[in-house]
């Protein structure tokens, strides 16, 4: 696995995993309209925006683009930011690519952009992605009840997050 970064030729096929409905299940925009180039170009901090949004594209050593994971909202005051991942491509699902992807970027956010804080919130249900960030380190802070509509329905979040001296004291 390698990262690099998002290119706009790459837009096209962001659209394509965040429009897959498996994928889309368990992403924060699933009852929100299609995603499109624009949508996409704007979440991904290709446009101005406050703090500014990381985001690379996830490849397998031979070059085939699987995922994108990013650092969004990069607060260089707080020294904080948030994680997203989402990997596109379902038959690389629980073969270690996120785990390996996750602990990547809190390498380069911790260690090379000084950042204090990493934190996410994902769906409740969403065992396989709970158990990913718990490898690389996150802990549960508590449930957001009610965070977000799936399908029209009301859903818990968890809330997770990593400081970076529990990330230096690891060893990584
Ligand atoms: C969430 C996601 C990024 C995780 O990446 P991944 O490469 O699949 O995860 P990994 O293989 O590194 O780790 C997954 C772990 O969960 C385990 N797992 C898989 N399915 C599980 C389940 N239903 N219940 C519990 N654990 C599960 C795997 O066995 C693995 O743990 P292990 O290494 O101890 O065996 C990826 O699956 C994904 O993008 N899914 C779809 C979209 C999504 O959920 N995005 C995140 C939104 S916050």
């Amino acid at each position: 696995m390698r990262l690099r970064a998002v290119e706009e030729a790459d837009l096209p096929l962001l659209v394509r995993w965040m429009n897959d409905p498996e994928v889309r299940h368990w992403l924060h925009h699933s009852d929100r309209p299609d995603a499109t180039v624009e949508s996409v170009r704007g979440r991904f901090g290709l446009t101005e925006e406050r703090f500014p949004n990381l985001v690379w594209l996830i490849e397998m050593r031979e070059g085939r683009p699987v995922g994108h994971v990013g650092l969004l909202q990069v607060d260089p005051h707080h020294k904080r930011a948030e994680l997203a991942i989402s990997i596109g491509e379902k038959d690389c699902w629980s073969r270690g690519l996120g785990t390996d992807a996750v602990r990547t970027v809190l390498r380069h956010g911790f260690e090379d952009l000084g950042l204090r804080r990493v934190d996410l919130h994902t769906d409740a249900d969403n065992a396989r992605g709970i158990r990913c960030y718990e490898k690389c380190g996150f802990v549960r802070e508590g449930v957001m009840r009610a965070r977000r509509l799936r399908y029209g329905e009301p859903l818990d979040m968890v809330l997770m997050a990593v400081l970076s001296d529990e990330w230096l004291g690891r060893g990584e």
